[in-house]
């Protein structure tokens, strides 16, 4: 504790003591550090201010924009306080261009920065024109059911001369990897990536110009099913396959003499198959080292015995830029322990529950089949559990050619697994098992940490879930033969998702691909991208991601941009239940309603914590038209402004006239229904604490949490808001069966689908449903965050411009603390409880300023501030009342308990 509170003193940087630090840090472009390949009409680009000084506001800047060495844009001086998403309007782009750009800021002490390092963006084809290669097939007939060979593709190209700079452009229908004379084109994987790929099919640009030299040299790539084709939803591997499978790929080669030449996948290429037999999502890959035409990759192969492709027009209409974060290996974990059963089978644990593939290495003098399964857990008996991937097998099959060492790293697949079994090849001849992680590469945004290791682990479970979950979308879980964009888990989750990463890029995208595959009455698919082949009835909270997500959005990066860019789409949803409502009430026909919420097996099936459908449906329809109401206040439409208030006041009536008694009670009583009521707002003021008390006996009279995945979210919360914090912390400590410790107890490295993925008897929960890392139920990260440790925001001012820090402190840890890296910079909350008294401590970044509320129970004695390393008591605050506004800066705040009456 005192450690972690002398950490937080050091942190000052040293300068003589007049002089005050002032400089620009975290520069990015549409969120993302230096981005190669983007088509934004007016890229807005966003930095940090860096200084010792408190109370520091951004009063200037100046923005120079550079190509080639020459200015090509400058801002001038702008009076404003604005660093996040500073759109460089008028700037003119053009295609294949990279931009510098450099800012200097002045504060409101008069103080200027020096100009910043150059950051750079730079742009793709900003017009389909400039798309000269053509789409390419193989010649072959493929198995019309069934999984095919990976398709092998090449070309030998020549360069005249040395080359200055080159830029691989590339997509294709399928996942694709392209190398350069033999290496891999950029870190990416599972390339273009996942969305809605009639409508949008993302390309790659890669800086290979380092990977070519003058003379032969060859370009090559592999593509497989991906998620374009075969098996990726609910239907059975005996559906035909529905999409043939095409690249194309445009290499730009600047010499050193400055001219251009292109270089294009046209009919000249060759195609064959080679080792990858298979290589599919759900059931992973199969390799056969004989059958690699060794050296394919390089300029030196014979190509004769390969066959001349196909040219097929596929259209350049569906291409986009890629925007999103990519998809790289994040990280890579050891085994930790291995178990063997005899010589011939082998189970390898890496201690956490995470999503990827394994590198193997392997030595052996004869062939062999050597054959991975990944499993999350482990049966009672020690054996490999595998039945909660339903149908996906999750296997890596390789055949070794016994030359010696191996190494083999399988691509275009991924598994969840925390245990890798491995048959075939005696266990001594397996030297390494590494695991890589996949993940969409996006930056932390948070740390949590506090005086109870479970809950730290917790907090682990979160992030693990999130990082393997977030993999191009945000799917359910990563393991079985499902793995998709479900809405209602991407919506509920989405919150606390931005509080442990910057998912900006990866989440706009995302509802990008909403938008697109929304159907034409505005009803909304269950998963996005939509992979079923035919229609789903609409489902109350899930299809609701449609204005929640891009709300949150809003909320949380102070971006108004996305509310622009998904009104229609928000308008469509909530007019399609407008349409289908009647007297008011939108029923709908069909819902998941509170999914996995309690359920008692054994009877009596009354204690089953089951709400209405209908007043679910009621209760997501009324949030809904709300969130409209506030988009068009902040849109200025006040035409729907006006049209949306008479909506929701009709359907407030409606929902009172229909669920709740006069004497405030809902027909259902459930916590998610008192829960989701007060989170929403739609009781009257005068209602909502009586249906808060109601919720807390409940809770009380159950001993535990009964809520699925729509009341989860919100019950800390709710309890919170209405004084009942120590009830929160209840919910959050509880080890007992339901609840988050009680996963925890059981051995869980990432969050569970279910409250009892492993039962109390210590047997399984019905395979078909009983992922073990799904993450709606992490979606208490949010409490842990914005209420344990207090770091809220003030929803006047979007994106943390200005915000909260109003911690809740509990008798049952000692300290507890959170970092969150905001759009303005590094937020800090921590708080605890000694011997010396309690005291809280708390970062606010320059530029914005925050409301800090000292926790109930607790006076403030004494306010400090971090001066240079020096805490300095502030002594303007004579009285420090409940509530502290303060600029930026470090401070400390002795606390002092006050007497219970
Ligand atoms: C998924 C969920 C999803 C649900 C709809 C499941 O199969 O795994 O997470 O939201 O279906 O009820």
């Amino acid at each position: 504790m005192i450690r972690a509170f002398l950490i937080f003193c050091a942190v000052v940087v040293m300068v003589p003591n007049d002089a005050y630090a002032l400089s620009v840090s975290h520069q990015r472009t549409e969120y993302i550090d230096n981005p190669i390949g983007v088509t934004f009409e007016a890229p807005r680009v966003s930095w940090t201010l860096e200084t010792d000084r408190t109370n520091t506001l951004q009063t200037a800047y100046e923005l120079v924009v550079m190509v080639k060495g020459e200015e090509v844009w400058n801002s001038g001086k702008m009076a404003s306080d604005q660093s996040h998403l500073v759109p460089l309007t008028g700037l003119k782009l053009k295609s294949s261009t990279r931009y510098f750009w450099k800012v200097r800021v002045w504060d409101n002490y008069e103080q200027v920065s020096e100009f910043s390092p150059f950051a750079y963006f730079e742009t793709g084809f900003l017009s389909k024109k400039e798309w000269k290669a053509q789409w390419i097939a193989v010649p072959w007939e493929e198995e019309s059911r069934g999984q095919n060979p990976v398709q092998y593709f090449r070309k030998n190209i020549n360069l005249k001369r040395d080359v200055q700079s080159a830029r691989l452009y590339i997509t294709s229908h399928g996942l694709y990897e392209a190398y350069l004379n033999g290496e891999k084109a950029g870190d990416q994987e599972m390339t273009p990536g996942w969305t809605s790929y009639k409508k949008r099919l993302q390309y790659q640009v890669y800086d290979v110009g380092k990977q070519l030299k003058k003379g032969g040299n060859t370009i090559g790539a592999m593509v497989a099913d991906g998620w374009h084709r075969g098996r990726i939803n609910y239907r059975g591997p005996e559906d035909p396959f529905k999409e043939q499978l095409s690249l194309l790929a445009q290499l730009e080669v600047v010499y050193d003499n400055g001219k251009k030449e292109i270089f294009i996948s046209d009919q000249h290429w060759k195609a064959a198959q080679g080792g990858l037999r298979k290589a599919t999502i759900y059931d992973g890959v199969e390799f056969d080292s004989a059958q690699e035409p060794e050296g394919w990759k390089s300029a030196a192969f014979d190509d004769k015995s390969w066959e001349k492709v196909l040219v097929v027009d596929k259209g350049y209409d569906h291409l986009i830029a890629s925007h999103a974060p990519a998809v790289r290996v994040v990280k890579t974990v050891p085994s930790v322990g291995a178990s063997a059963k005899g010589d011939k089978e082998v189970i390898f644990d890496f201690g956490q529950n995470l999503v990827g593939r394994v590198t193997l290495l392997v030595e052996c003098y004869e062939p062999a089949t050597v054959v991975m399964d990944h499993g999350e857990i482990l049966d009672p008996n020690g054996r490999l559990y595998t039945k909660n991937l339903r149908e996906a097998k999750a296997r890596v099959t390789v055949k070794v050619p016994g030359k010696g060492k191996f190494e083999y790293t399988p691509n275009f697949t991924f598994m969840g697994f925390r245990y890798v079994r491995i048959r075939g090849i005696s266990r001594y001849r397996v030297h390494k098992v590494t695991a890589q992680v996949l993940s969409s590469d996006l930056e932390d945004a948070g740390t949590f940490e506090c005086s109870n290791p479970l809950v730290n682990r917790l907090y682990k479970n979160v992030v693990w879930s999130q990082r393997g979950n977030f993999l191009d979308v945000p799917t359910d879980c990563p393991q079985r033969d499902e793995r998709m964009g479900w809405t209602g888990d991407a919506q509920v989750f989405f919150p606390t998702a931005t509080l442990n990463m910057n998912v900006a890029g990866f989440f706009r995208k995302w509802l990008n691909d909403l938008k697109a595959d929304q159907y034409e009455d505005g009803g909304l698919p269950w998963v996005i991208p939509d992979v079923f082949a035919y229609r789903k009835h609409v489902a109350t909270g899930w299809a609701d991601a449609a204005t929640i997500v891009p709300w949150e959005f809003y909320q949380r990066y102070g971006d108004q941009q996305i509310l622009e860019e998904q009104y229609v789409s928000m308008k469509a949803w909530v007019e399609y239940m407008v349409r289908n409502s009647k007297n008011d009430l939108w029923f709908g026909k069909q819902h998941f309603g509170d999914w996995l919420s309690f359920f008692p097996e054994e009877k009596p099936h009354t204690r089953a914590a089951v709400t209405e459908d209908q007043l679910l449906a009621q209760i997501f329809y009324q949030y809904s038209l709300g969130l409209m109401i506030k988009t068009a206040e902040v849109l200025k439409n006040k035409e729907d402004l006006d049209h949306y208030q008479e909506l929701y006041r009709a359907a407030n009536a409606a929902f009172y006239n229909e669920f709740v008694t006069p004497n405030g009670r809902l027909v259902s009583g459930t916590q998610t229904a008192y829960v989701l009521v007060l989170a929403f707002e739609l009781l009257d003021i005068d209602d909502r604490a009586q249906a808060a008390k109601r919720l807390v006996e409940n809770i009380e009279m159950y001993g535990h949490i009964s809520t699925g995945f729509l009341g989860t979210p919100y019950i800390c919360h709710v309890l919170s808001e209405y004084g009942y914090s120590n009830h929160a912390y209840g919910l959050l400590l509880n080890k007992q069966y339901p609840s988050w410790l009680y996963t925890i107890k059981n051995g869980a490295t990432t969050i569970w689908e279910r409250w009892d993925g492993i039962k109390t008897d210590g047997t399984l929960q019905n395979p078909r449903v009983n992922s073990f890392n799904h993450y709606a139920y992490g979606a208490i990260g949010s409490w842990m965050i914005e209420r344990a440790a207090g770091i809220q925001l003030n929803t006047k001012y979007p994106g943390y411009k200005q915000f909260v820090i109003a911690p809740e402190i509990t008798d049952s840890l000692d300290f507890l603390k959170a970092t969150f890296q905001s759009n303005y910079g590094r937020v800090e909350s921590f708080w605890m409880r000694d011997d010396k008294g309690p005291m809280m401590a708390v970062e606010i970044p320059p530029n914005t300023k925050a409301e800090v509320k000292v926790p109930n129970g607790y006076k403030a004695i004494r306010l400090s501030s971090n001066n240079k390393g020096k805490l300095t008591p502030i002594d303007f605050y004579t009285e420090i009342g409940r509530s502290l506004s303060l600029g930026s800066g470090q401070y400390v705040i002795k606390l002092e308990r006050m007497a219970v009456d």
